[in-house]
């Protein structure tokens, strides 16, 4: 039998329905707040991940389904959302337009992990980028609209928030540190890639020997620049005045290179070792990096697969037409009727000639609102017989 590859699944029975229930409220949710949506390929050119998501990352360095495709193309199978959103908003010309943009969008991504419970190498997001807003109120705005979906469906949160600094503070801030890191010489072998690569992720290191040799080390939070600071603490207050609790937590450096003063994790203590729920902040060099005009960005994409297993979809009660048929001759005249009939509601049609209770089982386990019969008598009369299951009542409707 062929089965599905190590760490990926198939979307059916119980979480179909979670899935497609999860999305249409998100997609009322951030169209309230004005965001548009963009669909870009999955597979995309390998260097795009690698300007963006950034070689020091595990998932461009460890992570990426990268292979040559026919044409000889280094190609690779997108790994997250941005990325993508940011090379179609500069390959549209859209940082020339000027003004803001905001984009939603939801779909596979792909990460070659170990997988284990709540972690998968396809696994799903929905996702918001948000385009030329320079203000800290955007911040806020993004995290507002992330607590707004976690708690329509009821969970429970605890938001960690940082910030990583800008242009100004951040290049001496990064020599402060690896001057530092130069003096110590028991840090993982990750660890002396990331003093090349990315300094600041060495926060992120999950070996304890480093986070202990790390304790002394100079800080972000105290090497901010004026603007970073005020933006910073600015976000704060609208969070305390907003009643949005969180918690500030000077190692969240997240696992993506393209981030820039805020940055933040939705994490849940419902879901075990895998607690991230969401995760943004915000890209203000990104879209030049990719060769755009300098453009103000931030987002945040939530993991679908690790929400469905905290969310119940509500009970939709009973809806729609079951049609079944009594005898053979019924079959053609009840497919036909059960077309006329879908052009207003939900149908099924029973292809199999049953008795009266067991269609009326059939349409009570389909939670069919009503059961529709024709058999001989029906046939003669020109008439449906129909039970509504909810009401208990019965009626004949004539068909032609
Ligand atoms: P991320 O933190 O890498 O951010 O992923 C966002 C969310 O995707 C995580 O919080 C988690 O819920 C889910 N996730 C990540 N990896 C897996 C996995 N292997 N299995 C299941 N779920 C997973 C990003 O991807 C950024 N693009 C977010 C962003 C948008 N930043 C700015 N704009």
């Amino acid at each position: 039998m062929i089965r599905t590859l190590r760490g990926m699944k198939d979307i059916l029975e119980d979480e179909n329905q979670k899935y497609l229930y999860f999305i249409k409220t998100c997609t009322q949710i951030v169209n309230r707040y004005g965001f548009e949506f963009i669909g870009t390929p999955i597979l995309e050119d390998t260097a795009l991940f690698k300007r963006s998501v950034g070689e020091s990352s595990d998932i461009v360095s460890k992570e990426m389904y990268q292979f040559i495709d026919k044409g000889d193309n280094d190609v690779c199978l997108r790994p997250e959302g941005t990325a993508g959103v940011v090379r179609s908003f500069v390959e549209n010309k859209l940082d020339r337009v000027g003004g803001v943009h905001k984009f939603y969008y939801h779909g596979p991504m792909f990460r070659y992990e170990r997988p284990q419970k709540g972690r998968f190498r396809q696994f799903h997001q929905f996702g918001v980028e948000s385009f030329g807003v320079d203000s800290y109120l955007e911040d806020v705005l993004i995290i507002k609209m992330i607590k707004d979906i976690l708690d329509t469906f009821s969970i429970k949160y605890t938001l960690l928030i940082n910030s990583l600094g800008c242009d100004l503070c951040m290049p001496p801030f990064k020599k402060r540190l690896v001057a530092f890191l130069d003096t110590l010489d028991a840090l993982c072998e990750d660890c002396q890639k990331r003093k090349r690569t990315n300094p600041i992720r060495v926060f992120d290191c999950k070996n304890n020997n480093c986070q202990e040799l790390l304790k002394p080390s100079p800080r972000l939070n105290e090497n901010f620049c004026q603007k970073c600071e005020s933006d910073f603490s600015n976000i704060l207050k609208l969070l305390d005045a907003l009643g949005i609790s969180y918690q500030v937590d000077p190692n969240l450096v997240r696992g993506l290179d393209y981030y820039s003063k805020t940055a933040f994790e939705f994490v849940s203590s419902d879901l075990g070792a895998q607690n991230a729920v969401a995760g943004g902040g915000r890209y203000d060099k990104l879209v030049e990096y990719l060769g755009g005009r300098k453009t103000s960005a931030i987002g945040f994409a939530i993991g679908i697969e690790r929400i469905l297993q905290m969310i119940e979809v509500p009970k939709k009660g009973r809806v729609g037409y079951y049609f079944g048929a009594l005898c053979d001759e019924a079959i053609d005249v009840v497919f036909k009727e059960a077309d006329k009939k879908r052009a207003t509601d939900k149908v099924t049609l029973s292809y199999d000639v049953k008795s009266l209770k067991a269609h009326l089982k059939a349409a009570d386990k389909q939670d069919a609102r009503y059961c529709a019969i024709i058999g001989e008598d029906e046939l003669l009369n020109k008439e449906i017989w129909i039970k509504d299951l909810s009401e208990k009542t019965e009626v004949k409707e004539r068909f032609e």
